[in-house]
């Protein structure tokens, strides 16, 4: 099964809507096998957006993933990398439908509230950056019918 790597940023626990979407995820039928809260330092915040380092919004977009705690979780499930994208919505806020989670609950693409990993290269490489084999949760599924 394919795994993807999300972080719902600092917006989102101060909204306190972490529930919410983090429920969105859930509903869809992916599968939760890791996750925790952490407030990330400023290396990990640089790592992690290391491909926008040099652009004109990187210094925001630093400033507003380190401006609170995060949650970072690993989903599972088929075709997850794609999947969680489409939930999410597109990074251009005027294009992120009603019904996605940046549709629905971010008002500017600097603030979109949530980060999804974007190929299977990314998403091993974050997964590896926010966490390390034994803080994984693998579980068996015994209603895997329903999804
Ligand atoms: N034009 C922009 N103006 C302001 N912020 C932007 C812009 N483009 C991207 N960002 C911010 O940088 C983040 C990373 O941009 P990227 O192009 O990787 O989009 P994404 O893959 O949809 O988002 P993420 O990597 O956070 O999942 C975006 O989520 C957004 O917060
Ligand atoms: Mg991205």
């Amino acid at each position: 099964m394919e795994k993807t790597f999300v972080m719902l940023k600092p917006g989102v626990l101060q909204r306190r809507i972490a529930g919410e979407v983090l429920g969105r995820f859930e509903r869809k039928g992916l599968k939760i096998i890791a996750l925790k809260l952490l407030r990330i330092g400023r290396e990990l915040a640089e790592t992690h957006y290391a491909e926008h380092k040099g652009r004109d919004f990187y210094e925001k977009l630093i400033e507003y993933t380190l401006s609170g705690p995060v949650i970072a979780l690993v989903l599972e499930g088929e075709d997850a990398i794609a999947v969680v994208r489409r939930l999410t919505g597109p990074t251009n806020l005027l294009e992120a439908p009603a019904g996605t989670i940046r549709g629905d609950y971010a008002a500017r693409t600097r603030l979109n509230i949530v980060h999804a990993s974007d190929c299977p290269a990314s998403a091993e490489r974050e997964i590896g950056l926010f966490f390390e084999a034994r803080e994984f949760c693998p579980w068996e599924d015994g209603n895997r019918d329903w999804f």
